[in-house]
Formats: structure tokens, C-alpha cells, sequence
């Protein structure tokens, strides 16, 4: 009898000791599956939407990483400004990484130190500015020829005495124009106020120089031209290519004297902003017309 009771109270445990086992390891499968489950919803989850950058429009995934080191570099920046700046490169050495401009023969056209133009663009319908408005020779694209001719018209009406001096510039007028600045200057200085050949926005026919009448280009920013321009400009499409405070961004000097033609709408907005070119076209110009 003792041994029956002994054999019994033996199976009862092996038993129970077999359902403990099955329990555990059931209990285990559950856990690994919901593991499994959870890390399933977290790869789901787009990368992008783990980060303060991807609510931008703009935003690109490709620069994640970019984002985060310029922004550790310059931690008083906006977001957006991070943003923006990183997709024009500046996080970059200029004139690295270029590419060709895209959007030619459009007010869209972006050119700077990233963006060029092939050494055989020349843009259509350049038309010769009548010599009321400029000096001989000055060719511009026809829209902005026409708007620039209603600018110094409209300004003539207020006093203003505006005269356009430089325009449409050829690859080649470009590089004779940038080796001589080098030659007497350096290249250092000479590329902080001239482009290198195919990088001048000149070669788009969508530019101005401007001075007031027979006074020096440099001189142009104490006259009442300039401020009749910086107030009125936009109303014929232009805007201040290059401002001051935002050397940074365009990698250029201020130039009072050098106006982009973009289209009354298009410079009214711009203007509203306060944004250089370089900036508005990467926020809302580039993923739309790309
Ligand atoms: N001065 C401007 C930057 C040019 O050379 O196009
Ligand atoms: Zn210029």
C-alpha cells in the first residue's frame, strides 16, 4: 500500500511539474509574439515621423543626418532655417557638389554657388535695352526688359534717376570678368562679390545692375534711388538679390545695385517674407517645380 501511495504521489508530481513546463512555455510564446508584434508597429512607422524636421514640406529624408549636425553646430536656429539651409547646401564648402539649374527659361530659375548654368545657355528672347534706359549693348530677357523700362519710367515720374549699367552677361563675358577680379584680388576676396563662370545669375538675362544715373554702382546704396527701389521694385517684379544680413545665405556682399526679375507675384511674396531668393525657392519653389 505504501508503495502504491508513493507511486502515485510520484505521477501526480511528474504531472504537475509537465503542466507547469507546458504553462511556462506557453506563457513565453505569448510574450514573444507580442514582442514580435510590437516591434512590427514600430518598424511600420515611417522613420521621418520620428523627428522634429519631418513636419516641414521641405523636409528631405535623405538629409536627416545633415539636419542633425548642422543643427548641433548652430543650436540658436530655427528649424525651418536648419532645414532650409541644409537643402541649399550651405552645410557644404561652396562650389562643391554642384549641380546643373533646372527651371531654365522661367522666372523659377535659381542660380548660385551650387546651381549652375552649361557655358552654351544663353536665354531666349533677349531683346537690346533702348540707351534712355542703360548704357549700349545691354540685353535682357523681354519680360524683364519691359518691366524694367516701366520701373524707370515710373520712377522718373518721382524724381528717381535710375540707370541700368550691367544685364544679360555671357559664359564667356563671365569669365574674362571673374579671372581679372582674381588676377588683381584673389580668389578668396574675388568670390565673395563675383560669380564664377556659369554660377552668375547675369547669365539668366533676368538680372539688373542699376545705379542712379552716371554715379558710381558702389555709391548706390546712400541715394534715394535705392530706397525708391528696396519700396518699389517688387511692383515690377524685381527683388534685392543680394541683401545685407544675409551674406551667409546667398555667400555673397551686399549689392545694392543688383536686382532679379521673378514676376510681380512672385517678387511681392519674396518681398513679404523677407526671404532671399535662395531661401524661398528651397521652401516653396523646388519640391513644386522639380
Ligand atoms: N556680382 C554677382 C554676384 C555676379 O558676379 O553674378
Ligand atoms: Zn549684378
Amino acid at each position: 500500500m505504501k508503495k502504491i501511495i508513493i507511486i502515485l504521489s510520484s505521477i501526480i508530481v511528474i504531472i504537475f511539474i509537465i503542466l507547469m513546463i507546458f504553462l511556462f512555455n506557453t506563457d513565453s510564446k505569448d510574450k514573444d509574439i507580442k514582442e514580435t508584434k510590437d516591434k512590427e508597429i514600430i518598424d511600420k512607422v515611417p522613420k521621418e515621423d520620428n523627428n522634429e524636421f519631418s513636419k516641414l514640406s521641405y523636409y528631405r529624408e535623405e538629409n536627416l543626418d545633415r539636419y542633425k549636425a548642422y543643427q548641433s553646430n548652430n543650436s540658436d536656429l530655427s528649424i525651418e532655417d536648419i532645414v532650409t539651409r541644409v537643402n541649399l547646401n550651405l552645410d557644404k564648402e561652396t562650389y562643391t557638389d554642384t549641380i546643373p539649374s533646372t527651371n531654365l527659361n522661367t522666372n523659377y530659375l535659381l542660380v548660385n554657388k551650387f546651381n549652375y548654368l552649361d557655358s552654351s545657355y544663353i536665354p531666349n528672347n533677349l531683346e537690346l535695352l533702348d540707351n534712355s534706359y542703360a548704357k549700349s549693348g545691354i540685353y535682357l530677357v523681354k519680360e524683364a526688359k519691359d518691366n524694367i523700362e516701366r520701373l524707370i519710367s515710373d520712377a522718373k515720374e518721382d524724381g528717381m534717376n535710375i540707370r541700368v549699367i550691367s544685364a544679360y552677361r555671357s559664359y564667356t563675358y563671365q569669365e574674362n570678368l571673374y579671372n581679372n577680379y582674381v588676377k588683381n584680388d584673389g580668389v578668396e576676396n574675388a568670390d565673395t562679390y563675383s560669380a564664377r563662370p556659369g554660377y552668375s545669375e547675369h547669365q539668366t538675362g533676368l538680372v539688373v545692375d542699376v545705379t542712379k544715373a552716371y554715379d558710381n554702382f558702389n555709391n548706390f546704396e546712400n541715394t534715394d534711388e535705392y530706397n525708391w527701389m528696396l519700396e518699389n521694385a517688387s511692383n515690377y517684379g524685381f527683388i534685392l538679390r543680394y541683401p545685407k544680413d544675409k551674406e551667409n545665405i546667398t555667400t555673397y556682399s551686399f549689392e545694392a545695385w543688383h536686382y532679379r526679375y521673378v514676376g510681380v507675384e512672385l517678387a511681392k511674396k519674396i518681398k513679404a517674407s523677407n526671404l532671399t531668393f535662395d531661401e524661398y525657392y528651397a521652401r516653396y519653389i523646388e519640391s513644386e517645380n522639380n
